[in-house]
């Protein structure tokens, strides 16, 4: 059936979807090993496999200063480009570790708003093969609670196969 635009898939579609393109951009990715190159990858794929998501993209760990998040390879409207740890939503899953998945970033103290039209979502944090953190990746949402433990538990299993693993 068709999907109008911007609907938010029901569970078990959701599920499977994300299952579908987790193997996808493993099969995509097979045998890259640039950082880069995976980042843009994966924004890619799982902005074109939601309409819901809006702002789909990575922000990485500055290598000169190891406390402020950069702007990485990302899909949708302009991103700002730094953010220090502990700012706003990326920020905090940067200087937490843990995922922080947020229905109305309105209410979120110290949100940044980027894009005024967004209204939830959801940041992981993304570990390189030694178990150090190397970025955080932000999907964006115009809908409000957009995103629940389905995205939680796949984006951390795509991130953590896309990079935790060696390509
Ligand atoms: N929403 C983020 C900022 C990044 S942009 O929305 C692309 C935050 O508060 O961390």
């Amino acid at each position: 059936m068709a999907e109008a635009f911007n609907e938010i898939p029901l569970p078990a579609e959701k599920a499977l979807r994300y299952a579908a393109v987790a193997e996808e951009i493993a099969a995509v990715l097979d045998g890259e090993p640039n950082v880069v190159a995976r980042m843009a990858t994966v924004s890619s794929m799982l902005s074109n496999s939601f309409s819901q998501y809006f702002w789909t993209g990575f922000y990485v760990v500055d290598e000169t200063k190891s406390d402020e998040l950069v702007v990485g390879p990302y899909q949708g409207t302009l991103g700002c480009m730094r953010i220090a740890f502990g700012r706003g939503v990326c920020g905090t899953a940067a200087a937490t570790q843990v995922t922080q998945v947020v229905e109305d970033v309105h209410a979120f103290p110290g949100h940044i708003a980027c894009d005024g039209r967004s209204a939830s979502e959801i940041v992981v944090p993304v570990f390189g093969p030694g178990g150090k953190l190397i970025a955080v990746f932000d999907v964006d949402s115009d809908q409000p609670a957009a995103f629940d433990s389905i995205d939680q538990e796949w984006l951390e299993r795509i991130l953590s196969q896309t990079f935790s693993a060696a390509a």
